[in-house]
């Protein structure tokens, strides 16, 4: 999705360049083109085209530019196409004002026609353009930019954060409505960024800002505003903690590889993190006292929300409702009452499609739980209790290490709901670190295999159920193949019509599954598929399976968290394999901010 990022200075100097470098650690979220603008020496000199941001940056040498505040937009279309013209920022009419916006304007067609009619230069088919020129109408009747600004927040439909500029006052202005926007506070210098990632190499002091509300960025002085009343709201700078080494591939080849590797000491700070803080039982004391629970997320998340209420329903006893978080409203929608309790998991705590769901559910009852990994986000802000993932900045794509741990934080929470022992949950991180070591070189091998085919299945049944619809996501996403998850009982039920000689189908099974998919292997094995098996050893593995990518012996539960380990690292080999950057696949971004 769109990013954004600006930033004023005291002297004015080659800003380009870091605006770069603050576009690059926003690249992330994927996008098609690039542009830079920077106010120099009374003129705002406006760069941009489609491209990646080394190519664009390059090209049109943005780190030359120089002046004392500037934007950078990295643009992910949704309206009008990728093209030079289209990508962000845009001026006003006459080139005296400039911003850039990330999320979705849905009034565009509307607006387009409202602004041209009423004579404004509109240079693209972009929505972006479109805050420019609503707060430029208002700018131009005299009010000044914070009422401007408030009075295009109620012209301007959908979800959005804007920067915005101009040749007159030494200001960098910003608004938030829906999408990320966080405030950076320099030594005579400010920062806003559509995130917090971004902003760390800059500065540690942050503002978090809450819908509806404006920043006024001067060098020395961020004020915030609601869009409201326009009276100033006192914010608290939180000092952050975190170091940048998550922005460096620490030797791997790619962002994904590192982050599978960083899952044993992931899963392991975060139950030491569960042990020690009060949270999990708060968390918990909320779900206690519901009478339903829904686990809500979207992708990746949404498969953890699976196994998350396997485990709530085996070992806790109480029933959860897993839902993709689009269907929650209109499904679910009319159940949700006080006494319901919805828990939302989202690794950037910004998916479009989560909050919409924890928005509506807010209308209706105080049990709003969250599962975030990215602090300060919309979802963390909004939770009653949430409970962090510890993971670590994610930088790849794919959700590797997030997905661990919301799995091994659904696992340790059922476990004290169930008022289990948590103690054995330390035998899961080095369990982990063994399956990655002992399972790479078969995953390779399979991959070599599977790379001729450009469709295959994942099956799982029972707690395996969610981690086969994770493990077909994965292959999806990064390898450009066809690759469906299922529950393993229903591929008979039509799709067992695709096998044929050599055809892949991979099982996830738990010891305790081993007879049911023994059965469901030989369905396909018979009619000449290749049955591909991932799991503990059992006989019945051994003699059924025609290829076994073996797991450490370990526990009903913890098995499925381990078979996640190969289906990614088969993902990521077939993906490597056949060219693919496997952190950032076409047309996806990390953070879907958009409907
Ligand atoms: O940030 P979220 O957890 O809310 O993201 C949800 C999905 O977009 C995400 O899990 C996506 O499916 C992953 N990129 C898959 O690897």
């Amino acid at each position: 999705m769109c990013g954004i990022l600006g930033i004023i200075t005291l002297k004015p100097r080659a800003i380009g360049r870091d605006l770069v470098a603050g576009g690059k650690r926003l690249s992330y979220r994927g996008y098609d083109s690039v542009g830079c603008a920077v106010m120099s020496d009374g003129k705002i000199d406006l760069r941009k085209d489609v491209g990646k941001v080394d190519e664009v940056s390059k090209k049109l040498n943005f780190s030359e530019m120089h002046g004392d505040r500037g934007v950078i937009q990295l643009r992910w279309a949704t309206f009008g196409a990728p093209s030079k013209n289209n990508a962000q920022p845009h001026l006003d009419c006459d080139g005296d004002m400039v911003g850039a916006h990330n999320g979705n304007i849905v009034n565009t067609p509307q607006l387009r026609e409202q602004f041209m009619r009423e004579g404004h230069t509109v240079r693209s088919t972009n929505d972006g353009e479109l805050c420019i020129h609503a707060v430029e109408k208002y700018y131009d009747e005299g009010y000044n930019m914070v009422d401007s600004i408030r009075k295009a927040y109620g012209d301007l439909r959908g979800d959005y954060a804007f920067i915005i500029f101009n040749n007159k006052e030494k200001k960098l202005y910003a608004v938030k409505k829906g999408s990320g926007l966080v405030v950076g506070i320099g030594k005579d210098e400010m920062y806003c960024s559509s995130d917090l990632p971004s902003l760390l190499p800059l500065t540690k002091k942050i503002i978090f800002l809450s819908d509806g509300e404006i920043v006024s960025l001067s060098p020395k002085e961020a004020k915030v505003f609601g869009v409201s009343d326009g009276k100033e709201i006192k914010k608290k700078i939180i000092e952050y903690r975190e170091n940048a080494e998550h922005a460096k591939k620490g030797g791997y080849e790619h962002f994904m590889l590192k982050e599978i590797n960083e899952q044993p000491v992931a899963a392991e700070d975060l139950i030491e993190l569960l042990d020690e803080s009060e949270y999990a039982d708060k968390f918990l004391d909320v779900i206690k006292s519901s009478d339903k629970v829904f686990f809500v997320g979207c992708g990746s998340s949404y498969h953890a929300c699976l196994l998350g209420s396997y485990y709530f329903g085996n070992i806790a006893k109480k029933v959860v409702i897993p839902v993709v978080a689009p269907q929650f409203i209109s499904e679910y929608g009319h159940t949700v009452d006080d006494k319901t309790c919805v828990v939302l998991v989202s690794q950037s705590g910004e998916t479009k499609d989560v909050i919409n769901a924890m928005n509506y559910a807010k209308e209706k009852t105080d049990k709003i739980l969250g599962v975030i990994n990215v602090i300060g986000s919309t979802l963390m802000n909004s939770s009653k209790v949430y409970l962090p993932l510890a993971a670590g900045y994610e930088v790849s794509v794919p959700a590797t290490k997030t997905f661990i741990n919301q799995c091994v934080m659904f696992l340790y929470l059922a476990k004290k709901m169930g008022g289990k022992s948590c103690d054995d949950m330390k035998k899961l991180p080095p369990l982990i670190k063994d399956t990655i070591e002992s399972t790479t070189d078969d995953c390779k091998r399979l991959a070599g295999y599977l790379k001729k085919w450009d469709d295959m299945y994942c099956l799982g049944y029972g707690s395996t159920y969610g981690i086969a619809r994770e493990a077909a996501l994965k292959i999806k996403e990064i390898t450009y193949s066809h690759c469906e998850g299922m529950y393993s009982s229903e591929f008979k039920h039509g799709p067992l019509s695709a096998v044929r000689r050599g055809y892949p189908v991979m099982f996830i099974s738990s010891l305790k599954d081993v007879d049911v998919i023994v059965s469901h292997m030989n369905e396909v094995i018979c009619r000449g598929g290749r049955a591909i098996s991932i799991a503990e050893k059992s006989e019945g593995m051994v003699r059924n399976a025609s290829e076994l990518i073996e797991l450490p012996h370990s526990t009903d539960y913890f098995s499925p968290v381990l078979a996640a380990i190969p289906a990614q690292l088969i993902a990521y080999y077939l993906s490597v394999s056949r060219g693919i950057n496997p952190d950032f696949p076409r047309n996806l971004s990390k953070t879907i901010t958009v409907d």
